[in-house]
């Protein structure tokens, strides 16, 4: 297994370019099996989520792969395929994706339960409901999730809300079933993340007729086909939060390009109370400069256009270093706090309260061996091992790899001192 070796405490430098969306990029390319003709994708990032869906759409009769040029091309062969297999769901829950995509357009689906996940309990109770407004019949066995959409019709007026806030998956299900639904679809309390927004405007690229995007209440007026379209996927928002994370805890000078700032609010300002400078540089560039001690912040995540989740772990890992107390509360996944046992490996002072971290600054963090556990988890590790003291090792970047796309030569063009390594693989080559 890949390991990073990082040699911290090299305040970062330069500019750096940020990648597609991986959860806009996963949605869309699952709603390409809606398409009647081929769909060319840009930007798309390459990452490990992104192979596996092209394996599962690969499984749904559809041949995606990626073109020289960088982009993806999608085009259905076999329309007669609708199972979604354990073995690949197992390893991204963002295949339950295809769910809806199958409904609009087969009109029948099997997807593999997707299970838990180290975050916390992440039910599909609301994509399921949803569906079952639009007249789908849903029967769970053997681990497998059997949809029946033989009756599929609009179904006037469903709510997506969840105890947590509305369900970015479920709106990209329920959305992408409805659009080839015969008759009208409200979808009350829907997500606005950006990334649904970006599924939404490609539906309409593609023939789709959908009113009040980015707002919650989206109305779907079902039409009977769609045409394929070429669509560039948004930039990457919690890549791009990411990047000025290891700039500010660095202490260092980094422009990251290629951003969307209108998509980044809440994040930016939480970055202008921590007493971090950030500039706008052109349209779609953002720099951060920090040269002593963020402040301490009081952080709670919510549903865009809040805080967002898959950034709070690498906000933790920049307020271990502020200079005083901060509390970080957890609304999206209240469980969703596995790096702090590692934090706490390289020096960091936090302690838990039910679904709030009480994080205690310090002078400085220092290397340690640590483990990855999820994607954002490990993402946090990373850029704390640049700014620490001393050699960090990140166990298990099998998890960063499935959503930052190079990101250790994203990071070496900084000035980042960090390596790729294969202990196992290099004690073969060396035997
Ligand atoms: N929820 C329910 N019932 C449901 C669905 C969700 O109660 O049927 C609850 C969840 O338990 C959670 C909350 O609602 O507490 C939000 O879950 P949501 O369905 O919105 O999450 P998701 O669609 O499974 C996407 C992203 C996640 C991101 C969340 C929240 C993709 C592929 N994944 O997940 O991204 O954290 O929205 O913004 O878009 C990541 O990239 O690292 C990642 C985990």
């Amino acid at each position: 297994m890949d390991q990073f070796v990082i040699e911290g405490g090299v305040p970062l430098h330069g500019d750096v370019r940020v990648s597609g969306a991986k959860n806009a990029a996963l949605p869309m390319l699952a709603a390409s099996i809606l398409a009647e003709g081929p769909c060319r994708f840009e930007g798309m990032p390459d990452l490990r989520d992104i192979r596996t869906m092209l394996e599962i759409l690969g499984e749904l009769g559809v041949q995606a792969a990626r073109q020289q040029d960088g982009s993806i091309v999608t085009e259905v062969v076999d329309p007669s395929r609708v199972r979604a297999p354990y073995e690949l769901v197992k390893t991204m829950r963002a295949s339950i994706c295809v769910l809806g995509p199958l409904l609009g357009r087969r009109r029948r689906a099997e997807v593999s339960f997707p299970g838990g996940c180290v975050i916390g309990p992440r039910p599909v109770d609301l994509h399921l409901t949803g569906l079952e407004a639009l007249g789908v019949r849903v029967d769970v066995g053997g681990g497998y999730i059997a949809a029946d959409g033989e009756d599929l019709r609009g179904g006037g007026e469903l709510y997506l809300g969840g105890p947590f806030g509305p369900t970015v998956t479920g709106t990209a299900n329920v959305l992408s079933a409805a659009v080839l639904a015969p008759g009208t679809t409200v979808i009350q309390s829907a997500a606005c993340e950006p990334e649904v927004v970006d599924l939404a405007h490609f539906l309409v690229a593609m023939g789709a007729r959908i009113d009040g995007i980015g707002s919650p209440t989206l109305v779907v007026r079902g039409v009977e086909r769609l045409q394929g379209t070429t669509w560039r996927v948004i930039p990457d928002r919690i890549e791009a939060g990411t990047l000025l994370c290891a700039g500010a805890l660095t202490r260092g000078d980094v422009t990251v390009r290629g951003c969307d700032p209108g998509a980044m609010t809440a994040p930016l300002a939480l970055l202008e109370r921590m007493g971090v400078d950030v500039e706008r540089v052109d349209e779609d560039g953002l720099r951060v400069r920090a040269g002593a001690r963020p402040r301490p912040a009081d952080v709670v995540t919510l549903p865009y256009p809040g805080f967002p989740t898959d950034l709070q772990a690498q906000f933790m890992a920049l307020l271990c270093v502020a200079d005083g107390n901060s509390f970080v509360t957890e609304k999206i996944y209240p469980e969703r706090f596995i790096h702090i046992a590692e934090l706490q490996r390289m020096g960091a002072r936090i302690r838990k309260e039910g679904p709030t971290a009480i994080v205690q600054g310090v002078e400085r963090l220092s290397g340690a061996p640590v483990m990855a556990s999820d994607l954002r988890a490990s993402a946090a590790l990373v850029i704390a091992g640049l700014a620490a003291e001393g050699t960090t090792t990140v166990e298990r970047v099998y998890h960063i790899d499935r959503g930052y796309e190079r990101i250790e030569e994203k990071l070496g063009a900084l000035g980042a001192r960090i390596e790729r390594r294969n202990p196992a693989r290099e004690a073969v080559g060396a035997g």
